[in-house]
Protein backbone atom coordinates (compact mmCIF):
# COMPACT_ATOMS: atom_id res chain seq x y z
CA UNK A 1 0.00 0.00 0.00
CA UNK A 2 1.11 3.46 -0.86
CA UNK A 3 1.94 5.82 1.86
CA UNK A 4 -0.55 8.80 2.34
CA UNK A 5 1.19 11.97 3.46
CA UNK A 6 -1.17 13.95 5.63
CA UNK A 7 -0.46 17.42 7.21
CA UNK A 8 -3.80 18.52 8.84
CA UNK A 9 -5.78 17.51 11.41
CA UNK A 10 -8.96 17.72 9.14
CA UNK A 11 -7.25 15.86 6.62
CA UNK A 12 -5.96 13.08 8.99
CA UNK A 13 -9.91 12.69 10.05
CA UNK A 14 -10.88 12.34 6.52
CA UNK A 15 -7.93 10.08 5.71
CA UNK A 16 -8.99 7.44 8.57
CA UNK A 17 -12.94 7.75 8.39
CA UNK A 18 -12.44 4.74 5.81
CA UNK A 19 -10.76 2.65 7.86
CA UNK A 20 -13.40 2.98 11.39
CA UNK A 21 -16.43 2.62 9.06
CA UNK A 22 -14.92 -0.72 7.87
CA UNK A 23 -14.07 -1.44 11.56
CA UNK A 24 -10.20 -1.81 10.64
CA UNK A 25 -7.99 -2.04 13.90
CA UNK A 26 -5.68 1.50 13.44
CA UNK A 27 -1.81 1.86 15.21
CA UNK A 28 -0.18 5.30 16.10
CA UNK A 29 3.34 5.52 16.13
CA UNK A 30 4.13 9.42 17.47
CA UNK A 31 7.09 10.66 16.30
CA UNK A 32 9.62 13.50 16.27
CA UNK A 33 10.92 12.68 12.81
CA UNK A 34 14.32 11.68 11.36
CA UNK A 35 13.52 7.82 11.57
CA UNK A 36 15.76 5.30 12.59
CA UNK A 37 15.50 1.91 12.92
CA UNK A 38 14.19 2.05 16.34
CA UNK A 39 11.82 3.80 14.89
CA UNK A 40 11.47 1.06 12.19
CA UNK A 41 10.78 -1.42 14.58
CA UNK A 42 7.94 0.41 16.57
CA UNK A 43 5.98 0.86 13.24
CA UNK A 44 6.58 -2.55 12.10
CA UNK A 45 5.17 -3.78 15.55
CA UNK A 46 2.47 -1.60 14.76
CA UNK A 47 2.23 -2.65 11.14
CA UNK A 48 2.04 -6.75 12.68
CA UNK A 49 -0.73 -6.22 15.37
CA UNK A 50 -3.22 -3.63 13.41
CA UNK A 51 -4.64 -2.82 9.92
CA UNK A 52 -3.60 0.03 9.43
CA UNK A 53 -0.80 2.18 11.34
CA UNK A 54 0.01 5.90 11.11
CA UNK A 55 3.36 7.39 12.29
CA UNK A 56 3.75 11.19 13.15
CA UNK A 57 6.14 13.34 12.57
CA UNK A 58 5.89 16.10 14.31
CA UNK A 59 9.21 18.22 16.32
CA UNK A 60 6.95 19.23 18.72
CA UNK A 61 7.76 22.50 20.29
CA UNK A 62 6.16 22.32 23.88
CA UNK A 63 8.80 19.74 24.83
CA UNK A 64 11.58 21.92 23.93
CA UNK A 65 13.04 24.74 26.74
CA UNK A 66 14.56 27.89 24.97
CA UNK A 67 17.53 26.79 25.76
CA UNK A 68 17.00 23.17 23.69
CA UNK A 69 17.54 22.30 20.36
CA UNK A 70 14.48 22.71 18.85
CA UNK A 71 16.14 25.04 15.72
CA UNK A 72 18.71 22.33 15.61
CA UNK A 73 16.68 19.47 15.52
CA UNK A 74 17.27 17.10 12.69
CA UNK A 75 14.53 16.74 9.65
CA UNK A 76 14.72 14.78 6.75
CA UNK A 77 10.89 14.28 5.08
CA UNK A 78 11.83 12.52 2.37
CA UNK A 79 13.81 9.89 4.26
CA UNK A 80 10.86 9.79 6.72
CA UNK A 81 8.24 8.53 3.86
CA UNK A 82 10.80 6.05 2.58
CA UNK A 83 11.91 4.11 6.11
CA UNK A 84 7.55 4.46 7.49
CA UNK A 85 6.84 3.68 3.99
CA UNK A 86 9.01 0.33 3.88
CA UNK A 87 8.44 -0.67 8.13
CA UNK A 88 4.48 -0.85 6.80
CA UNK A 89 3.36 2.28 7.35
CA UNK A 90 0.12 3.63 5.51
CA UNK A 91 -0.13 6.93 6.79
CA UNK A 92 2.21 9.60 7.67
CA UNK A 93 0.85 12.48 9.40
CA UNK A 94 2.89 15.72 9.39
CA UNK A 95 1.59 18.67 10.49
CA UNK A 96 3.51 22.23 11.09
CA UNK A 97 3.26 23.75 14.46
CA UNK A 98 0.53 26.40 13.80
CA UNK A 99 -1.86 22.84 12.69
CA UNK A 100 -1.41 21.76 16.13
CA UNK A 101 -1.27 24.57 18.53
CA UNK A 102 -3.18 27.62 16.65
CA UNK A 103 -3.77 30.82 18.22
CA UNK A 104 -5.40 30.56 21.40
CA UNK A 105 -4.12 26.98 22.09
CA UNK A 106 -4.08 27.29 25.97
CA UNK A 107 -4.15 23.88 27.44
CA UNK A 108 -1.25 21.20 28.93
CA UNK A 109 -1.71 18.25 30.34
CA UNK A 110 0.75 17.04 33.56
CA UNK A 111 0.99 14.43 34.92
CA UNK A 112 2.22 15.33 38.66
CA UNK A 113 4.96 14.05 40.46
CA UNK A 114 5.95 11.21 37.96
CA UNK A 115 6.40 14.58 35.34
CA UNK A 116 8.97 16.06 37.46
CA UNK A 117 10.95 13.78 38.61
CA UNK A 118 14.39 12.59 37.39
CA UNK A 119 14.62 13.67 33.71
CA UNK A 120 11.69 15.94 34.38
CA UNK A 121 13.89 17.79 37.51
CA UNK A 122 16.60 17.95 34.47
CA UNK A 123 13.98 19.28 31.97
CA UNK A 124 10.89 21.28 33.36
CA UNK A 125 8.31 21.39 31.80
CA UNK A 126 9.75 18.83 28.93
CA UNK A 127 6.81 15.86 29.52
CA UNK A 128 4.20 18.22 30.01
CA UNK A 129 4.68 19.28 26.24
CA UNK A 130 5.30 15.57 25.92
CA UNK A 131 1.89 14.77 27.66
CA UNK A 132 0.17 17.21 25.88
CA UNK A 133 1.14 16.73 22.06
CA UNK A 134 0.86 12.60 22.83
CA UNK A 135 -3.13 12.97 24.09
CA UNK A 136 -3.62 15.50 21.01
CA UNK A 137 -2.13 13.13 18.52
CA UNK A 138 -4.31 10.07 20.40
CA UNK A 139 -7.43 12.06 20.49
CA UNK A 140 -6.76 13.21 16.99
CA UNK A 141 -6.06 8.85 15.54
CA UNK A 142 -8.07 7.37 18.05
CA UNK A 143 -6.27 4.08 17.67
CA UNK A 144 -6.28 0.68 19.50
CA UNK A 145 -2.43 0.77 20.58
CA UNK A 146 -0.14 3.15 20.30
CA UNK A 147 4.09 2.26 20.61
CA UNK A 148 6.70 4.05 22.25
CA UNK A 149 10.21 3.06 22.67
CA UNK A 150 11.32 1.93 26.06
CA UNK A 151 14.69 4.00 25.66
CA UNK A 152 12.54 6.85 26.92
CA UNK A 153 11.44 4.90 29.75
CA UNK A 154 10.37 7.58 32.08
CA UNK A 155 8.06 9.33 28.63
CA UNK A 156 7.07 5.46 28.79
CA UNK A 157 5.44 5.56 32.30
CA UNK A 158 4.47 9.61 32.01
CA UNK A 159 2.10 8.28 28.88
CA UNK A 160 0.77 5.13 30.27
CA UNK A 161 -0.10 6.73 33.59
CA UNK A 162 -1.62 9.68 31.42
CA UNK A 163 -3.91 7.33 29.71
CA UNK A 164 -4.84 5.41 32.74
CA UNK A 165 -6.01 8.52 34.50
CA UNK A 166 -7.86 9.92 31.56
CA UNK A 167 -9.59 6.80 30.75
CA UNK A 168 -8.07 7.19 27.11
CA UNK A 169 -8.81 4.14 25.69
CA UNK A 170 -5.45 3.19 23.65
CA UNK A 171 -3.08 0.65 24.64
CA UNK A 172 -0.15 1.57 25.16
CA UNK A 173 2.69 -0.73 23.96
CA UNK A 174 6.16 -0.45 24.98
CA UNK A 175 8.69 -2.17 22.62
CA UNK A 176 12.58 -2.34 23.72
CA UNK A 177 15.63 -0.37 22.31
CA UNK A 178 16.73 -0.99 19.35
CA UNK A 179 20.62 -0.51 19.56
CA UNK A 180 23.74 -0.67 17.58
CA UNK A 181 26.26 -3.00 16.96
CA UNK A 182 28.28 -0.81 20.01
CA UNK A 183 25.33 -1.12 22.12
CA UNK A 184 25.07 2.48 21.40
CA UNK A 185 21.00 3.46 21.78
CA UNK A 186 19.67 4.51 18.16
CA UNK A 187 18.50 7.69 18.24
CA UNK A 188 17.94 10.83 16.01
CA UNK A 189 20.20 12.90 17.98
CA UNK A 190 23.08 10.50 17.34
CA UNK A 191 23.45 12.21 14.18
CA UNK A 192 24.80 15.09 16.10
CA UNK A 193 28.10 12.43 16.52
CA UNK A 194 31.25 12.79 14.79
CA UNK A 195 32.16 8.52 13.79
CA UNK A 196 35.08 9.36 17.46
CA UNK A 197 31.92 10.46 18.97
CA UNK A 198 29.83 7.40 18.43
CA UNK A 199 32.06 5.45 19.51
CA UNK A 200 33.16 6.94 22.80
CA UNK A 201 29.29 6.78 23.34
CA UNK A 202 29.34 3.07 23.15
CA UNK A 203 30.53 3.91 27.09
CA UNK A 204 27.15 4.63 28.36
CA UNK A 205 25.21 0.81 27.33
CA UNK A 206 28.52 -0.83 28.57
CA UNK A 207 28.00 0.94 31.97
CA UNK A 208 24.60 -0.07 32.52
CA UNK A 209 25.78 -3.86 31.00
CA UNK A 210 28.71 -3.87 33.99
CA UNK A 211 26.06 -2.77 36.82
CA UNK A 212 24.14 -6.04 34.76
CA UNK A 213 27.05 -8.12 35.58
CA UNK A 214 27.96 -6.74 38.86
CA UNK A 215 24.50 -7.57 40.26
CA UNK A 216 24.54 -11.17 38.73
CA UNK A 217 27.70 -11.27 40.33
CA UNK A 218 26.20 -10.96 43.61
CA UNK A 219 26.44 -7.44 44.27
CA UNK A 220 22.84 -5.82 45.85
CA UNK A 221 24.04 -2.89 47.23
CA UNK A 222 22.72 0.16 45.20
CA UNK A 223 25.39 2.42 46.01
CA UNK A 224 27.72 -0.14 45.00
CA UNK A 225 26.02 -0.99 41.71
CA UNK A 226 26.06 2.31 41.05
CA UNK A 227 29.94 3.25 41.68
CA UNK A 228 30.71 0.05 38.88
CA UNK A 229 28.31 2.03 36.37
CA UNK A 230 30.44 4.74 37.12
CA UNK A 231 33.93 3.85 37.11
CA UNK A 232 33.08 2.49 33.50
CA UNK A 233 31.74 6.28 32.47
CA UNK A 234 35.10 7.91 33.99
CA UNK A 235 36.81 5.81 30.46
CA UNK A 236 35.67 8.64 29.03
CA UNK A 237 34.86 12.65 29.87
CA UNK A 238 31.38 12.13 30.67
CA UNK A 239 28.79 14.75 32.03
CA UNK A 240 27.23 13.01 34.09
CA UNK A 241 23.03 14.35 34.77
CA UNK A 242 22.17 11.02 36.63
CA UNK A 243 23.11 7.47 37.14
CA UNK A 244 20.36 6.34 38.73
CA UNK A 245 18.53 2.97 39.93
CA UNK A 246 14.69 3.37 40.19
CA UNK A 247 12.09 1.67 41.32
CA UNK A 248 8.82 0.96 39.19
CA UNK A 249 7.20 4.64 40.23
CA UNK A 250 10.86 6.13 39.43
CA UNK A 251 12.29 6.48 42.53
CA UNK A 252 15.51 6.13 43.49
CA UNK A 253 16.36 2.70 45.11
CA UNK A 254 18.87 2.69 48.07
CA UNK A 255 20.43 0.24 50.15
CA UNK A 256 20.15 -3.51 49.62
CA UNK A 257 18.13 -4.62 47.02
CA UNK A 258 15.45 -7.42 47.73
CA UNK A 259 15.48 -9.71 44.61
CA UNK A 260 11.59 -8.24 44.58
CA UNK A 261 13.28 -4.97 44.24
CA UNK A 262 16.00 -5.80 41.54
CA UNK A 263 13.33 -7.60 39.42
CA UNK A 264 11.67 -4.04 38.62
CA UNK A 265 14.78 -1.87 39.24
CA UNK A 266 15.86 0.41 36.10
CA UNK A 267 18.59 1.18 36.03
CA UNK A 268 19.05 5.36 34.00
CA UNK A 269 21.38 7.43 32.70
CA UNK A 270 21.82 10.98 31.43
CA UNK A 271 25.05 12.98 30.20
CA UNK A 272 26.60 15.05 27.99
CA UNK A 273 29.42 13.52 25.92
CA UNK A 274 31.19 15.51 23.10
CA UNK A 275 28.82 18.11 23.45
CA UNK A 276 25.67 15.71 22.98
CA UNK A 277 23.04 15.38 25.73
CA UNK A 278 21.78 11.06 25.94
CA UNK A 279 19.74 9.14 27.76
CA UNK A 280 19.41 5.18 27.71
CA UNK A 281 18.38 2.61 30.30
CA UNK A 282 18.50 -0.66 30.71
CA UNK A 283 16.82 -3.27 33.48
CA UNK A 284 19.27 -4.53 36.37
CA UNK A 285 18.33 -7.92 35.76
CA UNK A 286 19.37 -8.30 32.04
CA UNK A 287 16.98 -10.63 29.97
CA UNK A 288 17.93 -14.44 29.42
CA UNK A 289 19.60 -13.68 25.96
O1 LIG B 1 9.60 10.31 21.68
C1 LIG B 1 9.36 11.24 20.89
O2 LIG B 1 9.84 11.26 19.76
C2 LIG B 1 8.46 12.38 21.33
O3 LIG B 1 8.67 12.72 22.65
C3 LIG B 1 6.97 12.12 21.04
C4 LIG B 1 6.44 10.94 21.85
C5 LIG B 1 6.76 11.86 19.57
C6 LIG B 1 6.14 13.34 21.44
O4 LIG B 1 6.53 14.47 20.72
Amino acid sequence: MPLELVTTPAELRDALQSARSQGQSVGLVPTMGYLHDGHGELIRRSAAENDLTVVSVFVNPTQFAPTDDLGAYPRDLDRDREVAAQAGAALLFHPDAGAMYPEGHATRVQVSGLSTRVEGASRPGHFDGVATVVLMLLNLVQPQRAYFGEKDWQQLAVVRHMVRDLWVPTEIVGVPTVRAQSGLALSSRNSYLTDEGRLHAAVISQALRAMQAAYQGGEAQADKLRQVGLNVLAQQPVQLDYLLLLDRDLQPLEGSLSPEQAAEARLVFAGRLHGVRFIDNMPLVAPLA
